[in-house]
């Protein structure tokens, strides 16, 4: 037997023994690396005779490319294995039931917003957002608050540390930069709506410094209090599911509206009985009005040929109200028992249709 046929055998024998990718590397520096055994003999082809070199050369490259081929299948079948115990490993048996514990609820606050989000979607309105850090100009200044306005006060604002008086950041303490936001980005007209945290230096049953409003914004050419009014009215009796539901709209003042108004609705108060409908007392949910011309003149837009109407809602106080939930400090406790107990079925999404 020639040496390379013998060099074959051995080297094929050894390939089939390999137990792992490293003994193949191996294998495979001792036969064709730059010492290799394969690699030696081919020097030797120079001292050779034609005839000799000839048969020799091509012996040793068929060699060469055999041992190659026979490398990288073993290499594969080593792949091909460890993928197999992979899978193997990894089953999963997919006709197990549900895991029970699975059973997250929906915060009274979530719903709340989904809520007023469907009723609101379904008279046209979509949803914006802005940020929650805000600077004055958008929070006050452009809302027709001035720098020494006492609504400022009223409002317990969280300034952020910084900037000095004019350029200071703060938290924002309503919703309403959201209207200054959307009127300076685009063209009239506007019909939308903006759920966010609100934050005010105030805390006892009914007030948070953390909360949240949803603020509402509509211009056009010919929008007017009769819109405003109706809108509310019916949003009042959708979502707080009473058809006659009362709602008085009582004068008021915000500096970024004019005329302004707060929206009452009609509520049971007796024998330490509390119930929304027909009855002899009211209670106020919301801020309204149509906005400012000054108010549209800070984001350019001309105030003789659009207005507008704006409200802004509590949504804790809503969710208060329709739920029955006492406190407000509850809702950020993150008590899982409250939560079972005043949370919405994740599968169930509010909507005018499926129902709120
Ligand atoms: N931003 C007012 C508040 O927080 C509510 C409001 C919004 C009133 C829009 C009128 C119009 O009290």
């Amino acid at each position: 037997m020639s040496d390379v046929e013998a060099l074959r055998k051995e080297l094929a024998a050894a390939i089939d023994a390999a137990a792992g990718l490293d003994e193949l590397e191996q294998i495979r520096v001792s036969a064709l690396g730059k010492k290799g055994r394969i690699t030696e003999l081919m020097k030797g082809l120079g001292a050779m005779d034609a005839d000799a070199r000839k048969a020799t050369g091509q012996a040793l490259n068929a060699l060469k490319s055999e041992i190659a081929q026979a490398l990288e299948a073993k290499k594969s079948s080593f792949a091909d294995a460890e993928l197999n115990a992979r899978l193997v490993g990894e089953t999963v048996d997919v006709t197990l039931p549900a895991r029970p514990e699975a059973e997250g609820r929906i915060h009274p606050i979530s719903q709340t917003i989904d809520e007023v989000v469907a009723i609101f979607g379904e008279m046209g309105l979509s949803v914006a957002e802005g940020p929650d850090i805000e600077d004055d100009w958008h929070n006050f200044t452009a809302l027709n608050i001035p720098p020494d306005h006492p609504a400022r006060q009223e409002h317990d604002t969280f300034y952020l540390p910084g900037a000095g008086e004019e350029d200071r950041m703060v938290l924002r303490t309503h919703t309403s930069p959201v209207q200054i936001r959307t009127m300076m980005a685009g063209e009239p007209p506007f019909r939308m709506i903006v759920p966010g945290r609100t934050y005010r230096c105030d805390y006892d049953a009914t007030h948070s410094p953390m909360f949240h409003q949803v603020e509402a914004l509509v211009v056009d050419e010919n929008t007017h209090m009769g819109h405003l009014k109706g809108c509310l009215i019916d949003f009042c009796r959708a979502f707080f599911d009473v058809d006659d539901l009362p709602v008085r709209f009582r004068p008021s003042y915000f500096p970024f509206t004019e005329p302004s108004a707060e929206v009452d609705i009609g509520c049971v108060r007796k024998d330490g009985e509390f119930r929304i409908g027909h009855g002899d007392d009211w209670l106020e949910i919301l801020g309204c009005g149509m906005v400012n011309p000054k108010v549209l003149e800070n984001c350019n837009i001309d105030s003789t040929k659009y207005q507008g109407f704006a409200f802004g809602i509590g949504i804790e106080r809503l969710a208060m109200l329709k739920y029955g939930i006492p406190d407000l400090r509850t809702f950020y406790e993150s008590d899982l028992r409250w939560l079972r107990h005043y949370g919405f079925s994740a599968l169930s999404a509010p909507s005018m249709v499926g129902g709120l």
